[in-house]
């Protein structure tokens, strides 16, 4: 196993395994007036001794910065940015911060029976300050305010951690299980996580780490009971995804990838470096600093693999191979336990459908409870929005049931239908 390599953010560190991690208090809620950007908050720095806690212990916890709770709107009452442990691709002690909306109501009222929705945005970047609890203050995600109407705690967590670990699956997974612990364990919310209803939305990247953390969650958090899961746009696999996206207006998704699959090993980040040409090497690794859309507008078209000397070489490096093999794939690390929710554009130009239809075929042979929509219409951007209604619907009857005399397509068995929905275009 190649040695952690963390990044600037953890430098100065006291790595030794001295245990004064101390619990959450209150005298942590250093307010902030103005949201700093992460890579330069000390906030997102991890406390000494922090590896002792267990995953899922909540390091610091804060009210939001700046003004979030404007920003989300009347149904949200409080936000609050969680630091907690989790664990990496190397399954080696690391921390996540994730953000808690909470729905217009009293704080003290909160208890055992509210319901907890915990939503992954896609924000796939190399890029740590493009990160959701930073860039959430620019509002833009009206599913979060609609999801607190109905009365839901949402949790919005950095799933690829403090080194922007884009497709290190593993590492976005665990953190994705571990901010549930995080926000269940927190005693002023009196929630439980034996009998909290919890659900998981998740589309595009957001639903590789949502998958992964249903499939680890069995085995790395027993006592954690979730409730449902809705998965859009799944994305099955980055191998079969990327000769695919090379030249297109995807291409700026692959910088990204492979920045992000190195973020956490010292050798594997040189051997990137090393296996780029020279000459326009820093062209690539721009990507450090780019959001998903600056990406996509930056590299649109382009060659990636020509930034490569020799792609196929470096995807075959034995620790190349062993990363992408553990992280780029789901469907080998677990089985979910919930009803799934899986919507996927017939037309999906990023992982083509019948990836996903093969994966569903896997879960529904294990006799997993899957509804399974593919849309006729659209593609992968715009079943994002195709999808959320009905993802939306399915989400309500695992966190509050089904109404009197409510017929639902969810609740038992395997269903497959093709189905006609939404507009072709997306509006981004
Ligand atoms: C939040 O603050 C920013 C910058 O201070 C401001 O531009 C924006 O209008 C504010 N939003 C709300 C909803 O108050
Ligand atoms: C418990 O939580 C539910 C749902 O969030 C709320 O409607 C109810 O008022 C709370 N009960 C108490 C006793 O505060
Ligand atoms: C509040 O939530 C309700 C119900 O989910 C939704 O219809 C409404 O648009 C939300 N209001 C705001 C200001 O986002
Ligand atoms: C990204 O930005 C930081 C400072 O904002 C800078 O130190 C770093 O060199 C930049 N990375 C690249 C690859 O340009
Ligand atoms: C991209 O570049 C590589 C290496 O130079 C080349 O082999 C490949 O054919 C190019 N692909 C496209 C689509 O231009
Ligand atoms: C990068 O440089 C190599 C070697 O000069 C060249 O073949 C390749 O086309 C360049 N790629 C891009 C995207 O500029
Ligand atoms: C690239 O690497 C692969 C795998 O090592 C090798 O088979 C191939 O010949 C190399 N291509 C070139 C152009 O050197
Ligand atoms: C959906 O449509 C495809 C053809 O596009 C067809 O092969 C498949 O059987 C249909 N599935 C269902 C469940 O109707």
């Amino acid at each position: 196993m190649p040695s952690i390599f963390l990044f600037s953010l953890l430098a100065g560190l006291c790595l030794s395994p001295t245990s004064n991690a101390s619990p959450a208090t209150a005298r942590d809620n250093d307010h902030l007036p103005q949201p700093i950007v992460p890579s330069k908050d000390p906030w997102y720095t991890a406390p000494h001794g922090y590896e002792e806690a267990s995953p899922g212990s909540i390091l610091r916890i804060r009210p939001a910065p700046g003004n979030l709770t404007a920003v989300i709107g009347s149904n949200c009452s409080a936000a609050y940015n969680i630091l907690y442990r989790t664990t990496n691709s190397y399954l080696q002690p690391a921390f996540a911060v994730t953000t808690v909306f909470i729905p217009n109501m009293n704080i003290a009222k909160i208890n055992y029976t509210t319901p907890l929705l915990s939503y992954q945005i896609p924000y796939s970047t190399a890029d740590l300050d493009a990160s959701p609890s930073y860039t959430l203050s620019a509002g833009g995600y009206p599913d979060i305010p609609v999801a607190l109407g109905q009365g839901w705690i949402v949790n919005v967590p950095d799933f690829e951690g403090p080194l922007a670990s884009l497709s290190l699956s593993i590492t976005e997974g665990l953190a994705v299980v571990d901010s549930i612990r995080s926000v269940l364990s927190y005693q002023p919310f009196h929630l439980s996580p034996k009998t909290t209803r919890t659900a998981l939305w998740g589309y595009s990247g957001g639903s590789i780490a949502t998958t992964f953390a249903l499939e680890f969650q069995p085995t790395y958090a027993p006592e954690l009971t979730l409730h449902g899961a809705a998965l859009g746009g799944l994305l099955t696999s980055f191998i079969s995804a990327n000769p695919a996206l090379d030249g297109t207006g995807f291409a700026g998704n692959l910088p990204a990838i492979y920045l992000g699959l190195t973020s956490q090993s010292s050798s594997a980040r040189q051997f990137l470096l090393s296996s780029l040409h020279p000459n326009n090497a820093s062209e690539f690794l721009a990507a450090e600093n780019m959001s998903y859309y600056q990406d996509l507008t930056y590299y649109q078209n382009q060659n990636i693999s020509s930034y490569f000397i020799n792609l196929t070489a470096f995807l075959l490096h034995p620790e190349i191979h062993q990363l992408t093999k553990n992280n780029w794939e789901i469907g080998w690390h677990g089985i979910p336990q919930v009803p799934l929710f899986v919507y996927k554009a017939i037309h999906d130009e990023l992982v083509y459908v019948q990836y996903t239809d093969a994966m569903v075929d896997r879960w529904c042979e294990v006799g997993l409870d899957v509804r399974y929509e593919r849309n006729t219409v659209g593609g992968h951007l715009a079943e994002y929005y195709n999808g959320v209604d009905r993802s939306r619907q399915f989400l309500t009857w695992v966190l509050q049931g089904t109404t009197e005399g409510e017929v639902v397509p969810y609740a038992s068995g395997c269903s497959i239908a093709n189905v006609t929905y939404g507009s072709d275009t997306s509006p981004i």
